[in-house]
């Protein structure tokens, strides 16, 4: 691996240097007004990320997976019923965390590479005529196979099923790179983490809790001490929180948020979309396939590139490391040793993605596959060249 290459893991991400410098800053007293001036802002901005007028946010020194944890153990108690849908990692280890805190989860078993399957919730919440589930979980974008729900049917499976259950989402690699709609979503609980969209290091467990959410904490029973949002909502009212927070990475986030908001948001998943585009392009052009489904379902953060039967493609990945300095995302659980991952999300240009898309086609060509050298690239590069990027074009 290399320090000067940049990385293409699905996070964290490639640090702009302007974010680096805003996380390095001299010890301040964090109880303290000079604090507030770093946090509420912060908070404001990732209200404004999440495109929510009302949410109340809080950032605890964690990552996504506390996120998880500060969703499910604020609102619910133990033995409640869950509807989850398992369609890759990380649907499968918030079910596990759910599991480990005794809460009862109905999982409809989902094919890896398809999204999250929105008639079923329907179906089953339709059935759940005594409103016994008390949260749906929604997974937006799976990072083990490059897969996007569609976040808006589950909403709309919910109001068809005419169902009160909570709706938590895992926006840990979408939220700050794809479009998120906390509100016109009804998205009740939004979790993500410092490391993706937000491109920063990882230390933070960003969450957006709705009205309804806030409500749900006033009964539920599930133990919780770090993540307690009522410690945390009181500390913040003190320009402070309940233990020593991460100053210099809230520093950085709020940083993080300016400049996403000074890019735009839409012109920021436009971005996404772009580069994610060339990759599949190259995809494409090697005469390979993701283990997404379908064009409706791929992701704009990650793309998981299956390769031929019998080929290790985690071989990629380790050759990539080795001999050329450049990092890419091994396969998970279902799909290990049968895709590897081109992560395209945060800080990161056309020009960088055809570094990516270069070096994976060296490593394929090296490996023995039957790859012409060269023809991902000429595919992205003809990609990128009839669509610039807006915010260059406005440079232009
Ligand atoms: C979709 C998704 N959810 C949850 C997580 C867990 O987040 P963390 O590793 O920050 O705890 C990840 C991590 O990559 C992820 O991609």
């Amino acid at each position: 691996m290399s320090f000067q290459n940049p990385v293409f893991i699905p996070g964290p991400t490639n640090i702009p240097e302007s974010l680096r410098k805003a996380c390095d800053m001299p010890t301040i007293d964090h109880r303290s007004p000079l604090f507030g001036q770093i946090l509420h802002p912060a908070r404001e901005g990732v209200r404004k990320v999440l495109k929510s007028e009302s949410a109340e946010i809080f950032i605890f020194p964690s990552t996504g997976t506390g996120g998880w944890e500060t969703a499910l153990t604020n609102t619910l108690s133990a033995g409640d019923k869950i509807l989850a849908a398992r369609n890759g990692m990380f649907s499968h280890r918030w079910i596990d965390m759910c599991q480990r805190h005794n809460l009862d989860v109905q999982v409809v078993e989902t094919p890896w590479g398809e999204g999250l399957p929105a008639d079923r919730y329907e179906e089953i919440l339709t059935a759940d005529t005594n409103h016994e589930i008390k949260a749906v979980l929604a997974t937006h974008n799976e990072t083990a196979t490059g897969v996007k729900s569609d976040i808006a049917a589950v909403r709309r499976a919910l109001d068809a099923a005419g169902h009160p259950a909570l709706l938590f989402v895992d926006g840990v690699s979408s939220i700050a790179s794809m479009d998120f709609r906390m509100d016109e979503w009804g998205v009740d609980v939004a979790v993500t983490g410092s490391q993706k969209g937000f491109m920063l290091t990882a230390g933070l467990a960003i969450v957006g809790f709705s009205a309804k959410a806030m409500a749900a904490t006033e009964t539920a029973k599930l133990p919780r001490t770090f993540f307690d949002v009522h410690d945390m909502a009181k500390g913040y009212a003190a320009n402070a929180y309940p233990y020593t927070p991460a100053v210099g990475l809230l520093n950085g986030l709020n940083e993080a948020c300016t400049m996403l908001l000074n890019e735009g948001l839409e012109n920021v998943f436009a971005r996404h979309t772009r580069i994610a585009e060339g990759v599949r392009a190259a995809v494409g052009a090697w005469g390979l396939e993701l283990c997404a489904a379908n064009p409706s379902v791929y992701s704009d953060t990650v793309s998981a590139i299956k390769t031929p039967e019998g080929f290790n493609a985690t071989d990629i990945v380790t050759h990539a490391a080795e001999k050329y300095g450049v990092a890419f995302g091994v396969g998970l659980g279902e799909v290990a040793g049968k895709v590897f991952r081109i992560g395209h999300l945060g800080s990161l240009t056309d020009v960088m993605a055809l570094s990516g898309i270069a070096t994976a086609e060296m490593c394929m060509v090296d490996l023995g596959l039957d790859i012409k050298l060269g023809s991902g690239v000429a595919a992205a590069q003809d990609y990128y060249r009839g669509n610039t990027a807006t915010a260059q074009k406005d440079a232009a």
